[in-house]
């Protein structure tokens, strides 16, 4: 009981001097059954149930428990391991600042994981989690390193190591061109995760709308960028959704003015770009991006997560919103929703009450009374995936190449 009282008012402490440099010191994930994961919240974690619950004020239950880090550090990143069940959590201990803390979502138990930080700056990075690996990837300091978690759900006695994989090459110029050596120095790295490839979003020069592609079976940096659709080439964050099986096929993308919700398909892409220099060129013109609402809080220091269905916001001031997502639809996502059952530190905590961003954030009031327009637009985020006479074209050519043995579609 002090002790975690202890921790809450460390953990609000911290958070009223880190904001305006740092994100939540919390992070929200999801276990595999899409339950929704809070933690370091209000000093404590919960869980709040799956998606049809989170507006109802049922069904929050705390899971605070002893081993869990002090969530004291700012720019907590967690992320769920599919096939362990298990949430892996970084920078969430200022005093062990490269550990990752395990959260064993069955067990409900946390232990936590030494790591031999290298040449990784673990107070500088951006990284993902590769679905099938269990790897992290992350770019620090224009490298980009690898930390294979194994399939653990409790942590190992040996520490694991940053892996130094290679210095990539991001750089490209306003053609799509590769321009080897170009300095991308300071580039803020926003890493997105889709069917194992790693995306590199907002490269300074890069056109908008493309990504610069890490191939994570080849350890291969494709030289040009991709084009997938309109979106602007600047900072933001990202979080991919989730299938109830195999590889994320789409991530979200939220560039740091929260103007707007891009959700960017990849699998269409790559089916059409494929022989992208030869026979279907025209092919690699499709837009495979989806704009929808940007989240309710326009915070640059929030964090995402998505399950199969919802995309998930935890801005600096501990609010948590969601936007509902069917990934068939062809229509916009749903609406921005407050989940207000998830207390904040400030309900409690006397520290920065909701608006610790000072410039640049517009918060909506605390029911998201902004993200409650039930308009529709229906002409957003439909046109970019409706299959247009050229695409046509360009499906049946694949599929004759496919059957044909030439394209492994
Ligand atoms: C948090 O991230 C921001 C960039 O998003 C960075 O400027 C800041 O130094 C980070 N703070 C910590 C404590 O890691
Ligand atoms: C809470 O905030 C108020 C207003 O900023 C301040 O006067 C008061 O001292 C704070 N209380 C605590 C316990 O920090
Ligand atoms: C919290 O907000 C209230 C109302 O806006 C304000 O009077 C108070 O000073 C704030 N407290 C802190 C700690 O910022
Ligand atoms: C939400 O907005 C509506 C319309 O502007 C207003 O009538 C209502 O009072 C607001 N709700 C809250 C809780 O502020
Ligand atoms: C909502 O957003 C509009 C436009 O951004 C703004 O004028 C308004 O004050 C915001 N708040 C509410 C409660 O509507
Ligand atoms: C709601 O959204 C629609 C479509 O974007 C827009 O035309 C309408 O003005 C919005 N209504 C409000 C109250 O913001
Ligand atoms: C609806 O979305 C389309 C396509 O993104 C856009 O051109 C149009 O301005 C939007 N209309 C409204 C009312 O927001
Ligand atoms: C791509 O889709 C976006 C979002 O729907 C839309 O605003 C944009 O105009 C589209 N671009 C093209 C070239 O069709």
């Amino acid at each position: 009981m002090i002790w975690s009282l202890l921790t809450a008012v460390i953990a609000v402490a911290v958070r009223g001097a880190t904001t305006a440099t740092a994100g939540p010191s919390g992070c929200v994930s999801f276990d595999v059954n899409w339950n929704l994961l809070a933690f370091g919240v209000n000093g404590k974690d919960y869980n709040a149930g799956t998606q049809d619950t989170w507006t109802s004020s049922s069904s929050l239950t705390d899971i605070t428990t002893q081993g869990r880090p002090p969530f004291n550090a700012g720019n907590a990143t967690c992320y769920l391991s599919q096939f362990t069940n298990a949430i892996y959590v970084l920078n969430a201990d200022s005093a062990n600042p490269s550990s990752i803390y395990i959260y064993d979502a069955a067990a409900k138990s946390w232990s936590r994981q030494t790591v031999d930080a290298g040449k990784f700056d673990p107070t500088n990075f951006a990284t993902i989690l590769d679905h099938d690996t269990n790897v992290f990837y992350s770019y620090s300091d224009g490298e980009l390193f690898s930390l294979d978690m194994g399939l653990l759900k409790a942590a190992n006695s040996t520490p694991i190591p940053w892996v130094d994989v290679q210095q990539p090459d991001l750089s490209v110029d306003q053609t799509g061109a590769a321009v080897p050596g170009a300095n991308t120095a300071g580039y803020q790295p926003v890493m997105a995760l889709a069917q194992n490839h790693v995306h590199f979003l907002g490269v300074p020069g890069m056109p908008a709308g493309s990504a610069k592609i890490f191939v994570i079976h080849f350890s291969y940096m494709q030289p040009a960028p991709q084009s997938y659709g309109n979106f602007p080439t600047s900072h933001g964050k990202t979080a991919s959704f989730f299938l109830d099986a195999g590889v994320q096929q789409e991530f979200a993308y939220i560039p740091d003015d929260g103007s707007a919700t891009y959700v960017i398909n990849v699998e269409v892409s790559q089916i059409f770009t494929k022989y992208s220099n030869t026979l279907v060129y025209p092919c690699g013109q499709k837009n495979t991006t989806k704009t929808l609402t940007g989240p309710p809080q326009q915070d640059p220091f929030a964090s995402y997560s998505a399950s199969t269905s919802a995309l998930v916001q935890l801005t600096t001031s501990g609010k948590v919103a969601f936007l509902p997502y069917q990934p068939s639809s062809t229509t916009s996502g749903g609406t921005w929703t407050t989940i207000s059952k998830i207390p904040i530190a400030s309900a409690s905590g006397n520290s920065s009450n909701g608006t610790a961003i000072s410039s640049g954030n517009t918060p909506a009031d605390s029911t998201g009374n902004n993200s409650t327009n039930t308009t529709k637009n229906s002409s957003a985020g439909t046109s970019s995936t409706r299959m247009g006479s050229q695409s046509l074209i360009c499906a049946l050519t694949a599929v004759a190449l496919a059957v044909a043995g030439v394209v492994a579609l």
